[in-house]
């Protein structure tokens, strides 16, 4: 295993809710090679407790910050710069949240106001980062900032919602500002679309398991897990890929190019 990748680097990781949560692997594998970073989550997210942990482990601190708010982010750049000695390398979106999953509504019978807000946390919330990070100047040159997707961008996976559509502008963005940041200061700019991961924000999602059994039985090296994510997330974030930009990089074991396995044939062969 390569060592030391992020040795020296600098960041902001966002989303470790629980052990469970990508953002809590990156945050592991970014400790274990070298990296120092700050971690932050919704000031709700705080009470439930487990991120402090997380922070004692990797020899840093929480700063709360609503991902929707451009004050909020500006605090959590401005005491993460102080605290961190410097501008950062890299940066984690992680965020995702549709009340409109959480209370089961179908896409024919959305809640426009909550719809609003799933757009906000899940997709404008990495705009905003993104612009507010721009506006303060706290990138360095070659920086890689990584948002996390899903194939429901490009494919219909009915219960996926309101959270298609919010993926879909989270990718867009990733391009537009990919190029504004690429030009302005050679920062990078992807997004991860991650295979079906059991997580708080991923089982939360109406008829999980079916479609996490049935990318697991397509994809020809089965789902990816949210530890190979975050290795995933290492790998870009390491001066590897300094030239990968304005993409939409699949990890998914090989789903998103395969028709159909032999596994989900045998299934269907007598029906
Ligand atoms: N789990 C999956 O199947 C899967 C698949 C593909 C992509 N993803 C994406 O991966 C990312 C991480 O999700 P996860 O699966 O690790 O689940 P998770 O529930 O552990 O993480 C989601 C995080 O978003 C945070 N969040 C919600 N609202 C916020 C706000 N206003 N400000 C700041 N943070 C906020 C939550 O507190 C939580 O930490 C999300 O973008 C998700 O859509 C997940």
């Amino acid at each position: 295993m390569a060592e030391n990748l992020l040795k020296g680097k600098l960041g902001i990781i966002t989303g470790a809710l629980d052990e469970n949560s990508i953002a809590w692997k990156a945050a592991l594998k970014a400790h274990e090679q070298g990296a120092k970073f700050v971690l932050t989550n919704a000031p709700i997210a705080m009470r439930m407790g487990a991120i402090k942990e997380l922070a004692d482990h990797c020899k840093t601190i929480v700063i709360p910050a609503d991902a929707t708010s451009l004050e909020d982010i500006e605090k959590l750049y401005a005491e993460s710069k102080e605290y961190l000695g410097g501008n950062f390398d890299f940066l984690l979106h992680s965020i995702g949240m549709s009340p409109n999953i959480r209370k089961g509504r179908s896409y024919g019978d959305l809640n426009y106001d909550w719809m609003n807000k799933s757009y906000d946390v899940s997709a404008i919330s990495f705009h905003k980062m993104m612009h507010v990070a721009e506006k303060m100047d706290v990138l360095n040159e070659w920086s890689s900032i990584v948002g996390l997707s899903y194939i429901a961008a490009q494919r219909v996976y009915p219960f996926y919602t309101d959270m298609a559509d919010a993926k879909a502008l989270l990718e867009s963005i990733a391009r537009g500002y990919g190029y504004r940041l690429g030009k302005m200061k050679k920062v990078r700019v992807n997004t991860i679309s991650q295979s079906p991961t059991k997580t708080t924000a991923g089982t939360g999602i109406g008829g999980f398991d079916a479609f996490f059994n049935f990318a697991d039985k397509m994809s020809p090296l089965g789902n990816a897990s949210a530890e190979a994510c975050a290795d995933y997330i290492i790998t870009l974030f390491s001066d590897l890929t300094r030239f990968v930009t304005m993409q939409n990089l699949f990890h998914d074991g090989g789903y998103s190019t395969t028709g159909i396995s032999e596994e989900l044939m045998e299934q269907f062969k007598d029906l």
